[in-house]
């Protein structure tokens, strides 16, 4: 039992991991932007399972809220890492606001990997410690229509299955949990459409969870995704294209 940390721990799958580490009488500190609805996932939490539940509201997409968020709990001896809190724009790259893609990038990308850099040390030096860094399916290939997103999320995957191999034997665990499409708000904030087949969050938290236990290096949810991973580059790429493309057509006929 320890303390996990988990950013972007509010709602959607943040939250649902949150929910499986508190049944295992895990402390907990949940870190997104919203303060409401930080003290809903708080309370819940809390209902169900009466553990420690801290809350931090904290923009994560800003310069150094990394090292704002590691000072705040460095002290609370935190045994596991959850670096899920992202966001994605879908749309023609060139019609995405620089600025949106700029801050998904921070967010994604920047203060995932200050994130872990700072966790790191402290696990290596313990010999323990566990960093769960989200990507997604999307990471497995370009994306056509949500280029920025699945790039942010390449890099998420290589990191940290790099970082995978380079704490093999140290007592630390790093790996990479890469959901494929979940019933979450993440569709609403992007600007995309859910798809059709959605693996809703609670069972994609169950099966993360399970394998994050099991010490597994990436984590791909669900069969399909699993199956779809293997298919050749070309069909993947083409399929995205077509699928993200329609749904744009729609919006703009709408
Ligand atoms: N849903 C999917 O289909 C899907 C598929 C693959 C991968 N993923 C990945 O899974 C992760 C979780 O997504 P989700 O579907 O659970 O999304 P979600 O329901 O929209 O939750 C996102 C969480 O991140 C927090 N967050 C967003 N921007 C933030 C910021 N600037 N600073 C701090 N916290 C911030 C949100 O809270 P606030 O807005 O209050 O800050 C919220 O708690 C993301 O990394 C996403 O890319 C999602």
């Amino acid at each position: 039992m320890g303390t996990v940390l988990i950013t972007g721990g509010s709602e959607g799958i943040g939250l649902e991991l949150a929910k499986l580490y508190a049944a295992d009488g895990n402390e907990l500190i949940l870190c997104a932007r919203d303060t409401v609805k930080l003290q809903e996932a708080k309370h819940e939490v809390q209902q169900l399972w009466h553990v420690r539940c801290e809350t931090i509201s904290l923009d994560l997409s800003e310069r150094n809220a990394a090292k704002s968020l590691y000072d705040k709990v460095k002290d609370r001896q935190i045994s596991t890492l959850i670096n899920n809190a992202g966001i994605g724009f879908t749309g023609k790259s060139w019609e995405i606001p620089l600025e949106a893609e700029e801050t998904m990038v921070r967010l994604n990308d920047e203060t995932l990997m200050s994130l872990t850099k700072l966790f790191l040390n402290d696990f290596i030096e313990r010999g323990e410690g566990t960093i769960v860094n989200v990507a997604s399916t999307g990471a497995f290939q370009p994306g056509p229509y949500i280029a920025g997103y699945y790039a942010s999320k390449a890099f998420v995957l290589n990191y940290t299955k790099a970082l995978a191999e380079e704490t093999r034997g140290t007592g630390v665990h790093v790996c990479c949990l890469c959901p494929g499409p979940v019933d979450t708000h993440f569709y609403m904030k992007s600007g995309g459409r859910k798809p059709r087949f959605v693996m809703n969050a609670e069972k994609t938290a169950r099966i993360a969870y399970e394998k994050i236990q099991k010490g597994k290096a990436v984590i791909v949810p669900g069969w399909i995704n699993n199956l779809v991973r293997v298919l050749p580059l070309s069909i993947r790429i083409a399929y995205v294209k077509k699928t993200k493309l329609k749904n744009l057509n729609r919006k703009t006929k709408r």
